[in-house]
């Protein structure tokens, strides 16, 4: 029951404000704000309302949306009211798992890119998609664990090595940073262009460093650039890493479809959620002529998630932008915000982070929001 003012509208409270906000869905999670515990404060005198939503991730794709609706709902319920002010938010949920816990305390969610085929552009779509997610106000940390040709540090343009320093009895190494990322690589403990053989121990053993000697801090995301393929080396990594989820990254053509679906299947078997399917090297648009030319194909990722009932995350068009970024060090997220291309890695950004939303909250049996890692 609303309460009422003399003249018969709604009177302006913080209980009925709620009300007027429990109307709010989060189309992605399929609850409404107040059940999502997302309304964080509601402040009024009677006459201006102000209220903070808090999102579960600063990437929200539909942040536009829930605060419109917010106002919406408030104006129905008080047309007399002043101003109506709704600030977003974000805390970003956490993935809750033992292993990871106790190994990564301050991490919230850790990602997986990987693919079936090499050269598919992982690297790239990781270097970009953890720039994108920064960009929007997340805390963002990178893992290149690729044994075979370790490039995220040339991609972000890192020369130097990490340092290390002593923490009571055991040496920590300080991550590298750059555009707001925190940086390890596989690379950094190779000499430059020494061929390495790894098997899958090694491989692991390393990561495994990586996730317990390195003072991460507190991240939102951390992401995995895995190495191409199916083989032993992957299927132990992914056993190693207490993963939230992982992304899978085609082009178009069959053979990498092929080989992508193999990989759908590595997750499956060690019950790693698939976050998605990024679908590289869609299509290229002539700069001249703006023409559009489907080089390898089109739609063979959105058709394959749909197949497999993974969701479509977004395509990337091929454009030697994309590449002179990479080999510059400088991604095209930062260098060329505005274009099309870092755009559309942003919404990628955004559709993965959601997913990430939707596990964690499905997965808390209560729905809180912030779970506190380490209590
Ligand atoms: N959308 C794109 N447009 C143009 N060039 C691209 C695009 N995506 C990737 N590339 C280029 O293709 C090459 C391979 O990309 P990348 O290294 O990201 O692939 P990868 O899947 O990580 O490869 P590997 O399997 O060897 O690790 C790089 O030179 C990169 O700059
Ligand atoms: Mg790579």
């Amino acid at each position: 029951m609303f309460l009422r003012n003399d003249k018969g509208t709604m009177k302006i409270t913080k209980d009925n404000v709620l009300k007027s906000l429990s109307r709010v869905m989060d189309p992605d999670l399929h609850k409404d704000l107040v059940t999502l515990n997302m309304i964080k404060n509601v402040e009024t005198d009677g006459k201006n309302i102000t209220v903070d939503v808090n999102l579960t991730t600063p990437a929200c794709p539909l942040k536009d949306k829930i605060q419109n609706d917010c106002i919406e709902e408030i104006k129905k319920d008080f047309p007399d009211a002043g101003t109506i002010k709704v600030n977003m938010g974000a805390s970003v949920t956490s993935h809750t798992d033992q292993v990871k816990n106790a190994i990564l305390p301050g991490v919230k969610n850790t990602i997986a890119v990987a693919s079936g085929k090499g050269g598919v552009g992982k690297s790239t779509v990781a270097v970009n998609l953890a720039v994108a997610l920064a960009k929007q106000g997340a805390s963002v940390g990178l893992i290149d664990a690729d044994i075979y040709g370790p490039s995220i540090p040339l991609m972000l343009g890192i020369k130097e090595k990490p340092r290390v320093y002593q923490d009571k009895d055991t040496m920590k190494m300080i991550p590298l940073e750059n555009y707001g990322i925190k940086l390890m690589s596989i690379g950094f403990l190779v000499e430059d262009n020494a061929p390495v053989i790894w098997r899958g121990p090694m491989a692991s053993g390393a990561v495994k460093q990586f996730m317990s000697d390195v003072q991460w801090g507190e991240l939102d995301y951390l992401i995995f650039d895995m190495p191409p393929g199916t083989g032993d080396i992957q299927l132990t990594l992914c056993q190693t890493i207490p993963l939230t989820g992982a992304i899978i990254v085609t082009t178009p053509q069959e053979v990498s479809l092929a080989d992508a679906r193999k990989a759908l299947h590595m997750f499956a078997r060690v019950n790693v959620p698939i976050l998605g399917v990024i679908e590289n090297m869609s299509y290229f648009i002539a700069p001249d002529t703006g023409v559009k030319y489907d080089i390898f194909g089109n739609g063979g990722g959105e058709k394959m998630a749909a197949e497999t009932n993974v969701p479509f995350l977004g395509s990337m068009p091929i454009d030697p932008r994309i590449r002179v970024g990479g080999d510059k060090g400088i991604p095209i997220v930062y260098d060329i915000p505005d274009t099309e291309h870092a755009l559309s890695i942003t919404e990628i950004s955004q559709n993965m982070a959601a997913q990430i939303s939707i596990i964690n909250i499905n997965k808390a049996s209560a729905p809180k929001l912030e779970i506190e890692i380490g209590e």
